[in-house]
Parts: C-alpha cells; sequence; structure tokens
C-alpha cells in the first residue's frame, strides 16, 4: 500500500524513478551531454549533473516560453521573479528570510567567482582554497592573477557517532590569513567531498574572518542535497558573516538546468551591491532568458519533483555506502552528508 502510494506521488510530481533505473550510459551519451560524450566509453564522474531528467513544469515553462517567443535579452520584469523565486526558497526550505532586492541575476556560479576574484580579491592577492575542491576554484584564480593558497582538509573521527569526517585545518587557514591572505573560497555542502558545515564550523570560520577581515566567496549550489544535518546558509549566522560573504546559488544542479544559465548572487554586503551596480551589471545581461524561467518555475513549483529526486539520490547513496563499508572496506570513504557527488 505505502509503496503504491510512494509511485502515485513519484507520478504526481513527474518524477520517474523507474524510467531513471532502466536508463543506460549508452542512453545518456545519445542525449549529448558533455558528461556522457567528452570520454566516449568513461562514466562522466568529473561533471555534476544528476541524468534524472526534466520536472515536468519546467519542461512546460520552456515549451510554452517557445511557443510565445520569449527569447529575447533577459528583461528586468524575469529578473525581479529570479530575485523573488530564489527568497522564497530559501525562506521555505532553510529559514532565511532574504530581501529580493540583493538578489542579482548572473549566468553561472563561476561567473559570480570571477567577479568575486576581478573586484574584491584583486590581481596580486591571493584566496585561499580549502582541498580537495571544485576544480575551477583552483585554475580560475590563476586567469586573474590571483595567488591560490591550498590548504589540505583533515580527517578526523566524530565523538559522537564515531563516524569519520571531513574538518577544514583552521590553524593552516589561520596562518594563510595572519600571513596576509584576505579571501576564501567556501564551498557548503562541499563538492566533491559532501561535507555540510556544522554552526560551529561556520562560527569559527567567521571569527577568523573578522580577525584578519577576510571576504568569503560563499557557494551554496548544493544546499538543497543534505542528508544528515541541515544546511545554515552561511550569511545568517552573524551580521559579520553577511557581510563578508557574497553568497552564490542557482536551481542548476537540483533541476538538471545548468546550461540554461541563470544563477543568482545575494549580496549581504551593503558595499558589494555599489561595486555590482558600477563594475558588475554587464554579467546579468549576459544571463539567459530561457534560464531565467526555467529558473522561476523550478522554484515556484519545482520542489515536489525535487523531494523526489532527493529520495532517490538518498537511496543511492545507501547502495553505495553499503557497499563501502563491505566490499570495499579497505578504500578509504568518508560518508558524503549532502551533495548527489
Ligand atoms: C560547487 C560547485 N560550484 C559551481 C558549479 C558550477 O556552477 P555553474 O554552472 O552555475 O557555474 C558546480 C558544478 O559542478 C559546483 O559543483
Amino acid at each position: 500500500m505505502l509503496e503504491r502510494m510512494e509511485k502515485q506521488n513519484r507520478i504526481f510530481s513527474g518524477f520517474d524513478a523507474d524510467a531513471i533505473d532502466r536508463t543506460t550510459a549508452a542512453d545518456l551519451a545519445e542525449v549529448g551531454s558533455d558528461k556522457w560524450t567528452r570520454y566516449p566509453g568513461c562514466i562522466g564522474a568529473f561533471i555534476a549533473e544528476m541524468d534524472y531528467g526534466l520536472a515536468p513544469c519546467i519542461q512546460q515553462a520552456i515549451d510554452s516560453a517557445c511557443d510565445h517567443c520569449k527569447l529575447g535579452y533577459i528583461p528586468e520584469p524575469w529578473k525581479r521573479r529570479v530575485a523573488e523565486a530564489c527568497a522564497g526558497w530559501q525562506k521555505s526550505h532553510y529559514g532565511w528570510d532574504v530581501d529580493p532586492d540583493i538578489i542579482r541575476v548572473v549566468p553561472d556560479v563561476l561567473e559570480a567567482y570571477e567577479i568575486f576574484l576581478r573586484e574584491l580579491v584583486g590581481a596580486g592577492n591571493a584566496v585561499v582554497v580549502p582541498t580537495p575542491a571544485y576544480m575551477p576554484f583552483l585554475s580560475v584564480p590563476k586567469l586573474h592573477d590571483v595567488d591560490v593558497i591550498e590548504i589540505e582538509m583533515l580527517q578526523g573521527t566524530d565523538e559522537t557517532t564515531g563516524e569519520r569526517e571531513w574538518l577544514f585545518d583552521f590553524d593552516a587557514i589561520e596562518r594563510a590569513f595572519a600571513a596576509g591572505c584576505h579571501a576564501f573560497v567556501l564551498c557548503n555542502p562541499h563538492n566533491p567531498i559532501g561535507k555540510v558545515l556544522t554552526l560551529a564550523e561556520e562560527q569559527r570560520l567567521c571569527e577568523l574572518a573578522e580577525r584578519y577581515d577576510v571576504r568569503i566567496f560563499n557557494d551554496e549550489i548544493h544546499a538543497p542535497f543534505v542528508f544528515e544535518g541541515r544546511h545554515i546558509p552561511y550569511p545568517t549566522i552573524s551580521e559579520a558573516a553577511a557581510r563578508q560573504s557574497m553568497t552564490a546559488t542557482s536551481a542548476s544542479k537540483s533541476f538538471n538546468i545548468p546550461g540554461t544559465k541563470c544563477a543568482q548572487v545575494l549580496l549581504t554586503n551593503p558595499a558589494d551591491r555599489e561595486m555590482w551596480a558600477e563594475r558588475a551589471e554587464w554579467s546579468e545581461h549576459q544571463t539567459a532568458t530561457i534560464g531565467a524561467i526555467a529558473t522561476t518555475t523550478a522554484y515556484n513549483e519545482g520542489d515536489p519533483w525535487f523531494q523526489d529526486a532527493l529520495s532517490y539520490v538518498r537511496r543511492n547513496l545507501g547502495l553505495f555506502d553499503k557497499q563501502m563499508r563491505t566490499r570495499f572496506s579497505g578504500v578509504g570513504y568518508i560518508r558524503p552528508r549532502g551533495t548527489y557527488i
């Protein structure tokens, strides 16, 4: 009975787990994504895409946009709709009551990272990136003559659960700040290791950043995928954290729409809003109208589909976890707390 109800719910949301289970690597290669075509015969594990198709509500919104020729340059009302929809998602999912006025659109999160490096870090300076890291966090700074200080994460054991976990090396981070580095990349939840920061960790980072006058690029693109604990948006923990951070997010990971090019930047530092108006607004113009339409629909109507996708990933994580603890117990493995990576 329960199984039938779950199935009915899935059909209602349009998330078809059975169809996904039947999908083969050859089917995915035929769709033609970069992930499945760049290295023929290999699993495209180097790109974070879920391969679960599109939520029907997004598909309908895109179809309707095409039917009505809504493919011109992005107009102000669509930017506003994205900002309001993003604010609505932040409030309903993480309790963050954010003013849509501080939310700007950009084509993608990496564009926001480039603006951060160009405008807030500046050529000749350095940024701390904890490793392992999403590759572009390490390669893009060089394009802006910004040095990268890599700080390896540590592995420890949670005292209450006895589970292995990834930890920031706060002593090494503090040494880098004390030596004059004023920028930090926070990826939370973390690609590729699936770490989800606790409030205590966010507070420790905030204290250090405050002491050494550090700006934080805060990438929360994987925020909807948390399996243990909860996602705490960094700017919500204190006024200092809000001032330190430039936050970037997007519906692209949770809804498989990265190619539609519409991410969001949340400017919680008032001075950044002036900088943005003077020096970064051009990036808004490069954002795609079709992406704004897809994103708005995702945030406003896509949650039932997303919840089914989340359950499916959770189930897969359970299967994977079991294999890693039994057949592959000799392989170093720390269970991810978030992301589908
Ligand atoms: C942590 C993280 N940030 C950013 C991106 C890229 O996002 P976008 O396509 O919006 O630049 C990815 C994609 O894998 C990612 O995993």
